[in-house]
């Protein structure tokens, strides 16, 4: 998929704001610091779209981006934050679960996962959060660069193990590097091909 467009739309905390939900979204969600904001400008090829940080904790709003006018792709805040108070991990919670579970035009969820670390227990709870849930989502590994491929594919191996306690079957990975701009065309041919078979959902 070409990405011709990319625009900022809104941000917010209440999920009563959102903007209506006719188009097919996709929200970008993983620990604070794995690379969310950088991955949404790599995928959109606009470096300052999404607002970037050496220090975890920059993303704290629900951000909604339209592509090509056609879809929502969505940045949210990292979680699993430590510099945070337990109040703000609390309402963060809250409303990013609310987010979650109610968004009806949510297609999938991109979790993020370091592809440097060994399988984190933040990562696996929220990944069987999702799946208790029933909500669809892709794991996305990022952050390749830093270490061989070796060593990515040794962790994306032990992630899917781990994840295997709980799943019958792990969901597709994909492999990225914001930096190298590599695994972007994957995601956005799973996102084209999603797309294709949305309706909107009938509004009461
Ligand atoms: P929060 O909004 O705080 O939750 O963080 P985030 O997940 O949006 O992370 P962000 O995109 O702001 O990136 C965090 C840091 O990691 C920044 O310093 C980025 O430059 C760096 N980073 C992100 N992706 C990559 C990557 O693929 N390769 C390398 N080398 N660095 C990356
Ligand atoms: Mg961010």
């Amino acid at each position: 998929m070409l990405v011709k467009t990319a625009e900022f739309v809104t941000s917010n905390t209440d999920v009563n704001k959102l903007p209506a939900p006719t188009l097919p979204e996709y929200a970008f969600i993983g620990r604070s610091n794995v690379g969310k904001s950088s991955l949404i400008n790599a995928l959109t090829g606009r470096k300052g779209l999404a607002k970037t940080s050496q220090k975890p904790g920059k993303t704290q709003l629900i951000n909604h981006f339209v592509i090509n006018k056609d879809w929502y792709l969505v940045d949210l805040p990292g979680y699993g934050f430590a510099q945070t108070s337990k109040k703000n991990r609390a309402e963060w919670e809250r409303f990013i679960r609310r987010y979650l579970t109610q968004r009806e035009n949510l297609q999938c969820i991109f979790v993020l996962v370091d592809s440097r670390l060994d399988p984190q227990k933040i990562d696996l709870e929220f990944c069987c959060w999702l799946g208790e849930q029933g909500l669809p989502f892709f794991l996305v590994f990022t952050k390749a660069d830093k270490q061989s491929a070796v060593k990515s594919e040794q962790n994306i191996a032990k992630f899917k193990q781990a994840l295997l306690t709980w799943f019958e079957e792990v969901p597709p990975c994909f492999l990225t590097s914001a930096e190298k701009k590599s695994g972007i065309e994957q995601i956005l041919e799973e996102i084209d091909s999603i797309n294709t078979s949305f309706e909107p959902p009938v509004v009461a």
